[in-house]
């Protein structure tokens, strides 16, 4: 399927790999532009080489912010207005609460949950003023549904995304900008080295799949991709302040 994003305009953050960029990939093939912002400026220039000249990226750290007004003022201005902003980036820490750091702690919520608000506050005006509704996509994760062990700054800051998300979805029905949040499970990606060295390791990590995803495997970022195109686009508009789990039936 093609042109269910045409002519549409949306600010990613954390979309130069992994889920983010195969994100960006799809929205591009649906017809969207794209300008993204991450830490990562390496990575950023390679993924906007690699999704060519509909994709924008913008070096952005997302614990900042007077760099993310500028990053959501410069998004409007090159794509001409926005309809969709997808808040991708994140963090993870793992390790027992008595032994983790309040300045990690600190930057899991910046990056997971303060982020999120901020670029949203900054890009409300922008989605708002093309009259026409728009989309809010915002990242969580099924540890945001039921924590996990180890992971309580991670799953504690993902849980405030879906509230976040509920609570914003409630204040924007009004313009007709939906906004939910997409809940995967394990995905195949380096973000989750610290999960794993948690666990105990990869094999650990197998044993825990085995054991908890009825499906018996970790997605890959392109299966998260297509949720992202959904509940950015007229598939789902009558859908508002979900969030939406994606995890192999991990957490039914
Ligand atoms: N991989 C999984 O198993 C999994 C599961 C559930 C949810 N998620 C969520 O999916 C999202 C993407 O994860 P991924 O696995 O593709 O990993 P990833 O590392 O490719 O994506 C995270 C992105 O956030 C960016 N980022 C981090 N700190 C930043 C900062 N201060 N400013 C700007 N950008 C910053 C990183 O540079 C990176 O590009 C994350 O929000 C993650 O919590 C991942």
């Amino acid at each position: 399927m093609t042109g269910r994003l045409a002519n549409k305009r949306a600010i990613f953050t954390g979309a130069v790999a992994n889920i983010g960029l195969a994100a960006a990939q799809m929205f591009i093939e649906e017809g969207a532009e794209v300008f993204i912002g991450d830490i990562n400026a390496d990575a950023g220039a390679k993924a906007v080489a690699q999704l060519g000249p509909r994709a924008h990226f913008h070096q952005v750290d997302l614990t900042s912010e007077p760099q993310i007004a500028e990053f959501i003022a410069e998004g409007a201005r090159t794509l001409g207005g926005v309809d969709i902003l997808c808040q991708n980036a994140g963090l993870q820490g793992a390790g027992p609460t008595e032994n983790f750091s309040a300045e990690l702690w600190d930057r899991i919520y910046a990056i997971n949950i303060r982020a999120q608000f901020l670029c949203a506050k900054y890009a409300i005006p922008h989605i708002r003023a093309q009259g026409n509704g728009g989309a809010i996509v915002n990242m969580s994760s099924n540890a945001g549904r039921r924590g996990g062990a180890g992971l309580a700054a991670y799953s504690s800051s993902k849980g405030a995304v879906i509230a976040f998300t509920n609570a914003l979805a409630l204040e924007l029905a009004k313009d007709n900008i939906r906004v939910n949040a997409i809940c995967p499970g394990w995905v195949d990606t380096k973000f989750n080295a610290a999960a794993i060295a948690n666990l105990g390791g990869t094999e650990a990590q197998q044993q825990a799949i085995a054991l908890h995803v009825p499906l018996g495997r970790q997605a890959t970022p392109e299966e998260i991709a297509p949720l992202f195109v959904y509940l950015a686009s007229d598939e789902s508009t009558f859908m508002t302040g979900q969030s939406v789990l994606i995890d192999g039936g991990a957490h039914n």
